[in-house]
């Protein structure tokens, strides 16, 4: 038997990955995999490593294939390190037909970087993906939890202002 990860996840992870077990019958724990990954990337800076993966299959007593696939699947769950503000931007169709070569473009200029890097001070990172459901807000994308849609270059720069100006006030607390 291999030896156990669950001393990865922090207490504080643990109970909120129990609370949304609780939502589920007692043997259908599985059903909680997707938040207890979003927990425990959270908990990591924003990615996973497959050591944090086994200790999720460990406390969801789920094989660590069946973690690694869901991890594997779904964009939001990342497998090397971001920025503190992962900037997603959306380039499937009504993104694309509502401009969003010009919004990627502003945002490599802005940022100088491309898509799967890391700005050097560590702050933004970019990443293309696919319909995040946004489609009339097109052109858009997701920083955090929040959707930025019907951008602009110049809504770009606020919304960087913006995540700048958050990040400096939350270093000083
Ligand atoms: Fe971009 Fe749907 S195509 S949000």
């Amino acid at each position: 038997m291999s030896e156990s990860k669950l001393h990865l996840i922090t207490a504080e992870s643990l109970a909120e990955i129990d609370l949304n077990i609780a939502k589920y019958p007692a043997d259908r724990k599985e059903s909680a995999c997707m938040p207890a990954l979003r927990i425990i990337q959270d908990q990591n800076g924003g990615w996973l490593t497959n050591d944090l993966m086994d200790a999720v299959a460990e406390h969801l007593e789920m094989l660590a294939m069946a973690v690694y696939e869901v991890a594997t699947f779904y964009s939001m769950y990342e497998h090397k390190p971001v920025g503190r503000n992962k900037i997603s931007v959306c380039t499937n169709i009504s993104c694309l037909l509502n401009g969003s070569e010009a919004i990627v473009s502003h945002l490599n200029n802005k940022l100088d970087i491309k898509f799967g890097e890391i700005t050097e001070d560590g702050k933004f990172s970019l990443k293309e993906v696919e319909c995040l459901g946004a489609c009339a807000g097109a052109p858009m994308m997701q920083i955090g939890r929040d959707y930025h849609e019907n951008l602009t270059p110049e809504k770009i720069d606020e919304v960087l202002q913006q995540e700048r100006v958050a990040i400096a006030a939350e270093a000083l607390k």
